[in-house]
């Protein structure tokens, strides 16, 4: 039977060195004896961004992108996005299996009654001015909101942790509102117990003067099934920065602030308000063809919501997303960037150029129109992302908390700088 191992000859000493291989993988600290001088540091391995290095081992998410598959927990995002519901699918993320009748009964409550937010940070979001990005004040919030739960720094109380994992899936809906209307000028609505974790949400965002907010119901599902789309992704910008903060054992709001900071980059959660600008740029049908032959050329210009680091294959979440979009349209009216959409899709779907580079549909590709359907701003656009992955962020920060392997986040450099040099007096330098 073939060796589980990995021969590596050093040809400065001719030495050579058998690394075990396990999952797959090799560990880099294995790498380690492998020096010229016995007081070399060793061999170290150089990879920006992460190309190539698996900085966990996870249970969450497993993504295949050749095949576009995703799952959470094993269970398919298509049969989750058509069966669960977000509060049923963020149980799953953090406990591993689905919940049992009263297990979501309890949790659905739990997170119901702690969705009001302290009356002080209604004050703190006064303090932005009117024209604030809500992701930026949501990052503020998610910080200052943890200066009230001091006891959420015993991270390795278990059964605090619970607490303030539901006390953060329940408030995000309240900050995330609560921004939206600080930003429109209008009076703050409190949330309602009697509705669902989406219907709250809207009932917090679109509540006037009525005397009982009724959500729409098919926007009420189509909003869930996108948080459940958007829940978690494993190992993304956004979770590597949540459990690179975890990992210095500050508490999950702070790690959850910086995790919701690196979000907001247009890289990572910002690419479906970027859709909407560029269909309406395009700004109809007959000028779909002229716009692809822009990208073509290599003109700095890309077709937004296609491609995808990890998905070499149509994205399996754009693909129920589509149909969303048509089951919202059915409510709020036909979105006029949609036959744009469609033409973009369909001519980049038949195209040489599109088709060699394994560019598909992301997640963002349709998303954005049904947010602009549902009447959100493109700013919330990210916060419409932020509620959801909290979810993924509390799971893999759990994960990352519990996993013996782990310590404090800390990469090793390659130091192309200076060595030691002495101090130049001021009348000295050039
Ligand atoms: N339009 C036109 N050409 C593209 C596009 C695009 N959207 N994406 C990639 N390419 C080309 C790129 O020019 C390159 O061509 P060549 O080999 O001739 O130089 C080739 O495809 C490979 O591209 P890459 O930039 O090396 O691929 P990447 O894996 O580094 O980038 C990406 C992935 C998502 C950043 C990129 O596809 C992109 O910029 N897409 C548009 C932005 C977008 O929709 N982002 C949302 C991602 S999904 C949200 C999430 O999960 O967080």
């Amino acid at each position: 039977m073939a060796k589980e191992t990995l021969t590596i000859v050093d040809n400065r000493t001719g030495k050579s060195y058998e690394i075990p291989i396990k999952e797959e993988t090799i560990r880099a600290t294995d790498l380690r004896q492998i020096k010229v001088h016995p007081d070399d540091f060793g061999l170290m391995t150089y990879d920006p961004a992460f190309m190539n290095t698996a900085a966990c081992r996870s249970a969450i998410t497993f993504i295949d992108g050749d095949k576009g598959i995703l799952e959470y927990r094993g269970y398919p995002i298509d049969q989750l996005a058509e069966r669960s519901s977000y509060l049923e699918t963020a149980w799953l993320l953090l406990h591993g299996e689905l919940p049992s009748k009263s297990q979501l009964e309890e949790w659905k409550h739990d997170v119901t009654y702690h969705t009001f937010i302290n009356e002080n940070l209604k004050s703190l979001l006064d303090a932005f001015r009117y024209n604030a990005h809500p992701m930026g004040k949501l990052i503020a919030t998610l910080a200052a909101l943890g200066t009230f739960y001091p006891e959420a720094k015993n991270i390795f109380d278990v059964e605090g942790r619970e607490k303030q994992i539901t006390r953060l899936v329940a408030k995000m809906i309240t900050i995330a509102a609560f921004g939206y209307r600080h930003m429109m000028g209008q009076p703050y609505s409190y949330p309602d117990n009697e509705l669902s974790y989406t219907g709250n949400f809207l009932n917090m965002m679109y509540k006037t003067t009525e005397v009982k907010y009724q959500p729409p119901p098919a926007l009420e599902r189509a909003l869930d099934v996108l948080f459940i789309l958007h829940a978690d992704h494993e190992q993304n910008c956004s979770a590597n920065a949540m459990r690179a903060v975890g990992s210095s054992h500050v508490d999950p709001y702070s790690a959850v602030a910086a995790a919701a900071a690196a979000l907001y980059g247009p890289l990572h959660g910002g690419a479906n308000e970027e859709v909407i600008r560029m269909l309406s740029e395009i700004g109809s049908v007959k000028n779909v063809k002229a716009f692809i032959d822009k990208v073509k050329a290599g003109e700095g210009v890309r077709l937004m919501g296609f491609g995808h680091r990890v998905y070499k294959n149509y994205d399996p979440r754009a693909r129920i997303i589509k149909k969303v979009a048509y089951e919202v349209f059915e409510i709020t009216g036909k979105s006029p960037l949609l036959d744009i959409a469609l033409e973009l899709e369909k001519i980049a779907l038949e195209d040489d150029y599109f088709v060699k580079r394994k560019l598909y549909p992301n997640v963002d590709f349709y998303s954005g129109l049904i947010y602009q359907a549902m009447k959100f701003p493109m700013d919330m656009f990210p916060v419409l992302f932020a509620i959801p992955r909290v979810s993924g962020w509390l799971a893999q920060w759990q994960e990352m908390l519990n996993d013996p392997d782990q310590k404090i986040a800390r990469p090793r450099q390659i130091f192309v700088g200076a060595r030691k040099r002495d101090y130049v007096p001021m009348e000295k330098r050039r």
